[in-house]
């Protein structure tokens, strides 16, 4: 059974995982209307992961005796500046999320639930994983600069960069 703190805790993860897939959803549009394919699939597919993340957390709250509430979501920005501030602003949201991944740590530890900090290991290891991705899109929009050439390449292989990550090659 889950103690209120650990139930409101994880419920506060729900909504930041929900309120990323939205986020990432609005970017994969963007993205689609700007002629940038390639990186409208990544996008779209990063949504359907997170969505995938906030049901891990659904489910676990409710096979643990608690309630998953499922939240509101907050209206994403509908326009972006460029790739460049596209994922400049997912790498910060990356970054924030591992902190709030964090703290739903630190409370399990406090709380002494260490089935639930258990459960939570797979989404440590999944921040490092994605703020990893974040960073090397990053390194590459630099490197790339305004060339035309490079975007278009970039936008046609960023799918290969994303499986490169995983498999840590
Ligand atoms: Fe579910 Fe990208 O954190």
């Amino acid at each position: 059974m889950l103690s209120p703190t650990i139930e409101k805790a994880l419920n506060n993860q729900v909504k930041i995982e929900a309120n990323s897939s939205h986020l990432y959803l609005a970017m994969a549009s963007w993205a689609e209307t700007k002629g940038l394919n390639g990186t409208a699939q990544f996008l779209y597919k990063h949504s359907d992961e997170e969505r995938m993340h906030m049901l891990k957390l659904v489910q676990y709250i409710n096979e643990r005796g608690g309630i998953a509430e499922i939240p509101a979501l907050e209206k994403p920005e509908a326009s972006f500046e460029s790739l460049n501030a596209v994922f400049q602003k997912l790498l910060e949201h990356e970054i924030m999320v591992t902190g709030e991944i964090n703290k739903v740590v630190e409370i399990c530890l406090n709380e002494k639930d260490y089935t639930t900090h258990n459960f939570m290991q797979w989404y440590v290891a999944e921040q490092i994983e994605e703020e990893a991705l974040a960073r090397t899109i990053m390194d590459k929009l630099h490197l790339i600069g305004n060339d035309k050439g490079g975007l278009y390449l970039f936008d046609r292989d960023i799918q290969s960069l994303s499986m490169a990550v995983e498999k840590n090659v």
